[in-house]
């Protein structure tokens, strides 16, 4: 049986770090408030970096890592929510950046915080099926563009970034072991913004409400509930026990919504990987960009059981399972 292999790892981020200090400048919070309710200490911005290409530098350094060339990909999935223009695909731009071959597929899914898994669900079925040999997975999000800098009940959350795998089609019992994508449109208020590409100015934007808009308390709530439930669907579907789970690598929103989560599994704190504190929420770039960190840091090992989990506007949740 074919699988899909994650077999190079890669990620992004700008370098303009924008501190908790900083925001206390900006607007009306602490980084005591921030910290506690959060786990946030800073996160990057992207001043110079478009989501394209964030997602092609994340895409570069996966390529390196997993030895392959470009011209080997057939299909670059992106998951993301800012794309670099309407259309075409945010995919398509990386394609081009890369040098990817003419004739490959390229698309962009849109599910916020959800988006690289939803990504990874999609092309782990071209793998699967013998459609796609090498699939290039990423995820990237640029949510400085969406918050409104003087709202501190949102723009403290987000930071930039991305975070990219290559997939291989491979025979053996090592890879991606489970997908499971989820949504419930009728909690789409919870989570939301307008389209701002292009990006219009400031007071347009604001009458058009284009800036994001969440819920806070709500999609708390409902993130903790549903990331659980993904996670048992995940570890139900491949017979596995908290025991057999080598590393969670949850979606990267608020620390308090992973511990809530690592305690209903009962998962010893070393086994949650956490890095949200450096990036704050990156939304379709957390998980891969959280993973890269767990692999080049050698906290990822041939055969560990790894667990992904994730919520986002839409509302949209999902789960992975993978043997490394
Ligand atoms: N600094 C200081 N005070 C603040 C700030 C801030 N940055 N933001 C809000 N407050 C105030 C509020 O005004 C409120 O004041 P009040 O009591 O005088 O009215 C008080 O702090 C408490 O506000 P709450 O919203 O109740 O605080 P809560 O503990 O719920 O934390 C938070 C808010 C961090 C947003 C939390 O609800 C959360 O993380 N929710 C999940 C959000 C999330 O994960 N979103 C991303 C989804 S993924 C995607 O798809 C993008």
């Amino acid at each position: 049986m074919l699988r899909s292999k994650i077999i190079g790892t890669g990620s992004y981020v700008p370098k303009k770090i924008v501190t908790n200090q900083d925001l206390e400048k900006m607007v009306d919070t602490s980084d005591t408030w921030i910290s506690t309710r959060t786990g946030i200490r800073e996160r990057h911005i992207a001043v110079e970096d478009s989501s394209s290409e964030m997602a092609s530098k994340a895409a570069k350094n996966a390529l390196k890592a997993a030895g392959v060339s470009p011209k080997d990909i057939d299909l670059i999935v992106v998951g993301t929510v800012t794309p670099e223009m309407t259309f075409p695909s945010t995919a398509c731009f990386v394609q081009s950046h890369l040098g990817v071959k003419a004739g490959a597929a390229a698309f962009d899914v849109s599910a916020a915080c959800s988006g690289f898994l939803y990504a990874l669900d999609i092309a782990d079925k071209y793998i699967k099926t013998g459609a796609a040999g090498k699939a290039l997975v990423i995820g990237v999000d640029q949510f400085s563009k969406l918050v409104d800098w003087n709202d501190r009940a949102t723009c403290v959350l987000f930071g930039d970034g991305a975070g990219a795998v290559v997939l291989s089609a491979e025979k053996g019992s090592r890879g991606v072991l489970s997908c499971h994508i989820h949504s419930d449109g009728k909690h789409w208020e919870m989570l939301y913004s307008g389209n701002p590409c292009p990006p219009s100015p400031f007071e347009e934007r604001k009458a058009a409400n284009q800036y994001l808009v969440m819920n806070g308390n709500e999609t708390f709530k409902i993130a903790v509930r549903t990331m659980g439930g993904a996670i048992t669907e995940a570890m139900e579907q491949n017979k596995l026990t908290a025991e057999d789970i080598s590393l969670l690598i949850p979606h990267q929103a608020n620390l308090r919504i992973i511990n809530a989560t690592r305690d209903r599994l009962k998962l010893p704190d070393e086994k949650v990987y956490t890095n949200l504190d450096r990036y704050g929420n990156t939304s379709a770039g957390s998980i891969p960009l959280a993973l890269d960190e767990a692999v080049r840091l050698g906290r990822v090992k041939e055969n560990d059981i790894i667990l992904f989990v994730s919520f986002g506007g839409g509302l949209t949740w999902a789960s992975a399972a993978v043997r490394w």
